[in-house]
């Protein structure tokens, strides 16, 4: 397992809130329930310590379409912890991370390789973009009646047949927990002059245990969206740098100002 350089204890965002908290700021913009006492049923419903939080983007909090303070350092943490050159907080669940990552690989004509069972985030990325999917067909188990992974020759054989193709996508796992060989995809990959992406919606675990399929990044992917919580927050990871504006470009099409109840989870791995 990797040994983190920061100070993994800390959590940002999750201490600007319990200070904001216990300034006892009145918000005078969204959402108009001010900490609940607009609405009653719905602090009944989820309770004072929810409801308290739940307020915009304000100084204190930081702004994720702009971070420059606890959520730009909740990002350093997440870049440290994934082994990643940089870190991106999501909050449209992995389906935003995923397309940001689509996005910025691809763009309208471009082929990009990826398993016929990838996820629809994917597909509605290209949808948005007008890049054209390049399909591998994985074969089925007939037994566990699910698809596996993409096989090394089919993606050999892909890229030989599409060498302008732009990028390959691999579900690392999918969601029935089927790996590919990601190593050798990374390198096929990269020889042929494509980037690597990998969907982790189900692999972040694989970041912090022994004994775990290889994790996107240590693999050398490109790039990689993974899964922090159900409630819709997700980092998405570079392994170089060289991509931070082609990133930041189409990452802020996917990013808004959400409930500063969200963004403790997506800053807790
Ligand atoms: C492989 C895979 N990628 C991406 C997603 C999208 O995740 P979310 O629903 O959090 O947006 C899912 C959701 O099930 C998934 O299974």
């Amino acid at each position: 397992m990797r040994q983190a350089k920061l100070d993994q204890t800390k959590a940002p965002i999750y201490e600007a809130l319990e200070r904001f908290r216990q300034a006892r700021i009145v918000p005078f913009d969204v959402p108009g329930h001010k900490h609940g006492r607009g609405n009653p049923e719905l602090a009944a419903f989820l309770g004072q310590q929810c409801v308290g939080v739940d307020v915009n983007s304000m100084k204190p909090l930081d702004n994720l379409c702009h971070p420059v303070s606890v959520i730009r350092e909740a990002e350093e943490l997440a870049a440290d912890a994934f082994g990643a050159a940089q870190a991106f907080l999501m909050v449209g669940g992995t389906t935003s991370a995923v397309q940001s990552m689509v996005l910025t690989a691809t763009k309208r004509g471009q082929e990009i390789i990826l398993p016929r069972n990838v996820h629809r985030s994917v597909i509605n990325a290209l949808v948005l973009n007008g890049a054209i999917p390049v399909y591998v067909n994985p074969e089925v188990d007939k037994r566990l009646g699910i698809s596996l992974g993409m096989k090394r020759e089919q993606v050999a054989k892909a890229i030989r047949e599409h060498p302008n193709a732009v990028a390959v996508l691999v579900n690392n796992p999918t969601y029935y927990g089927i790996c590919s060989d990601l190593k050798a995809i990374v390198d096929m990959a990269h020889q042929a002059g494509m980037l690597c992406l990998a969907d982790e919606a189900h692999g972040t675990h694989f970041y912090f245990g022994i004994n775990f399929p290889l994790s996107a990044m240590a693999a050398g992917a490109d790039m990689a969206a993974v899964l922090t919580s159900a409630d819709a927050s997700s980092p998405f990871t570079e392994g170089r740098s060289s991509l931070r504006s082609r990133i930041w470009r189409n990452m802020q099409e996917m990013r808004s100002t959400p409930s500063a109840i969200i963004m403790p989870s997506a800053g807790s791995w």
